[in-house]
């Protein structure tokens, strides 16, 4: 299936050379869109010049940084355009082993039925190496609080290692989509679920950055609270709404 993979980049400018050539061995068939914020450190010229190289590699450049959600939205656009058949998450630092992404796409191409492959890090066989005690709390921490308010099946739904079949994002309009930070991995799962989609898990080893540093901020966090707890709380309403006298179903 024709495939591109969305990398979005601020400041990566020394992970990315290697993210990409690691990528372009591992899955030569599929190609690759960076997304750039205007990062100040360069990465946006650094990816124009792998680009002039690699017919493969594409680069959309956006006038700042708008956070993650709206890079993906589009990189997401771009690549419907173009008719690529599935899209790809994977951060642009190393953490996401290009080496593992045949394994997602073996996965989506196995059952037309799935929608979306998340690369887990909290399933059996799932790892993590080099983080810090506090962001594997984090992580598990609002894994746990998001399965409790949305009562989905999926045990990484932050995760942002995925693969999601074109047709399936077409369906969800992403114009809609608000979510600005990480939640934007949880909006999205969220969306496939309540869609009546098929989400399947395959287990990852996530890699922390060896250089560079994490754009996780306080302001992320707070939006990923804010936003679940409050889809939570709809989902919560709309059953209580169903269970009330007079309503037919
Ligand atoms: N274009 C763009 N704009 N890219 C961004 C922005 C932005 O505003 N913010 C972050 N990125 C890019 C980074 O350059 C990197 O390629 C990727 O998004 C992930 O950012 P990191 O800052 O490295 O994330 P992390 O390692 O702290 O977080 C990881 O865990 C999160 C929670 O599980 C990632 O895997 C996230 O995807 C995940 O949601
Ligand atoms: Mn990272």
């Amino acid at each position: 299936m024709r495939t591109l993979v969305v990398v979005p980049t601020y400041d990566e400018r020394e992970s990315l050379p290697g993210t990409l050539a690691r990528l372009r061995a591992s899955v030569p068939g599929a190609d690759v869109l960076v997304v750039d914020d205007a990062s100040p450190d360069g990465t946006g010229e650094l990816a124009d010049a792998v680009a002039a190289q690699d017919p493969g590699v594409h680069v959309l450049h956006r006038a700042g940084k708008g956070g993650l959600g709206a890079a993906y939205v589009a990189g997401f656009g771009w690549g419907l355009d173009r008719g690529y058949e599935v899209l790809v998450e994977m951060d642009a630092d190393g953490s996401h082993r290009a080496e593992e992404l045949p394994r997602l796409l073996d996965r989506l191409e196995a059952d037309p039925r799935t929608d979306l492959v998340i690369g887990s890090r909290w399933v059996r066989g799932g790892a993590v190496v080099s983080w810090p005690w506090h962001r594997e709390l984090l992580s598990r921490g609002a894994n746990l609080y998001t399965r409790l308010a949305l009562g989905m099946p999926v045990r990484d739904a932050t995760a942002g290692f995925r693969a999601f079949r074109s047709a399936t994002l077409r369906r969800l309009d992403l114009a809609t989509v608000e979510s600005h930070g990480y939640c934007f991995q949880v909006d999205m799962t969220w969306r496939v679920v309540r869609d009546g989609g098929t989400v399947a898990e395959v287990p990852i080893t996530f890699v922390e950055r060896a250089a560079g540093s994490s754009k996780m901020s306080r302001a992320i966090v707070a939006e990923a609270l804010r936003k679940v707890t409050l889809w939570g709380a709809r989902r919560r309403w709309g059953q209580l709404r169903d269970l009330l006298p007079g309503r037919t179903r």
